[in-house]
């Protein structure tokens, strides 16, 4: 019987791999045999993979030629949309690079996916609260058009109750339940890990724009460590193999439980006062 673990013989896209947690993905697909790994960064990778578009998931003609270079080469079985930014970008990147990008390459990829395949998105906590803006979140996720998405943004972002960030990644996860229906129906899934914070480059801007104090508090009522880029890639691999064959529309969790203590009532608040 074959790994269900394996990506041997599967072609696979990972968005955002030159740092961070996409670098650690890379590594743990090449331990997993993943020969056939596409790259869409700014920024070169250095892990294991065999093809790099250098592409700004923020320009929209970027993302749209990269669709068309990958669908050229062949069939995609995993798409990891894991690229993203914080809010010391423009909330118009912001949404564009965390969101927009993200549903554009698995809605213009999904045609090239055989069944079996699968869309993982890299999500957050920091996107826990969408349920407090559902009635936004499903306005801007009925906006099909990216120019008009962005309008929406530039004209209801600072009205929106939360840091742009924060609303990416609620926009994430309630894409992820939404379009794992007609996925599934294809025969692809869609799911999302949702981690705490991370020990990668990008903690540095959620210091500046979220605060130590913050960062440091939510540390502290977890279990005291950062997880690192290779527990969150893990989780992301899992997600994107044969060994999740049967999960779709899941926003999995990767936070040492700190979301389970906040619902029970067990996060003491006093270190944010
Ligand atoms: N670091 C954290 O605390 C944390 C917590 C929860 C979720 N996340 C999410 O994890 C994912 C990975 O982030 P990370 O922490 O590994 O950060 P990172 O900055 O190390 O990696 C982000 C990657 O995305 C690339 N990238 C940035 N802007 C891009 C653009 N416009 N076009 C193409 N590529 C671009 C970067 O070059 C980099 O390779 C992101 O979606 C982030 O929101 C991070």
């Amino acid at each position: 019987m074959s790994n269900p673990f394996s990506y041997a013989g599967k072609r696979v896209v990972v968005t955002g791999a030159a740092t961070g947690v996409g670098a650690g993905l890379l590594d743990v697909l090449a331990e997993i045999d993943a020969a056939h790994v596409t790259v869409l960064d700014v920024k070169a990778p250095t892990g294991p993979h065999d093809t790099f578009l250098q592409t700004n998931l923020g320009d929209e003609a970027a993302v749209d030629a990269a669709i068309a270079s990958i669908a050229a080469a062949g069939p995609v079985h995993a798409l990891f949309n894991n690229a993203g930014v914080a809010d010391t970008q423009a909330p118009a990147t912001v949404i564009a690079v965390n969101y927009l990008a993200l549903r554009r390459l698995s809605e213009g990829l999904l045609d090239h996916m055989p069944q079996g395949g699968a869309i993982v998105n890299t999500a957050s906590t920091a996107g826990g609260q969408w349920a407090a803006r559902l009635a936004q979140i499903t306005e801007l996720l009925d906006i099909d058009d990216w120019a008009k998405a962005l309008a929406w943004v530039d004209a209801s972002i600072a009205d929106i109750g939360t840091m742009p960030y924060f609303f990416s990644k609620e926009l994430v996860q309630v894409y992820t339940m939404r379009s794992s229906r007609p996925t599934i129906r294809r025969g692809v899934r869609t799911n999302s890990v949702c981690p705490s914070p991370i020990d990668t480059p990008l903690l540095v801007d959620f210091r500046q724009t979220m605060s130590d104090k913050m960062i440091d508090w939510n540390v502290s009522e977890t279990n005291g460590r950062l997880v690192t880029a290779r527990e969150v890639a893990t989780v992301l691999a899992f997600l994107g193999s044969d060994a999740a064959a049967y999960v779709n529309g899941v926003n999995l969790l990767c936070d040492a439980g700190f979301t389970a203590a906040m619902t029970t009532g067990q996060v003491d608040f006093s270190g944010l006062a």
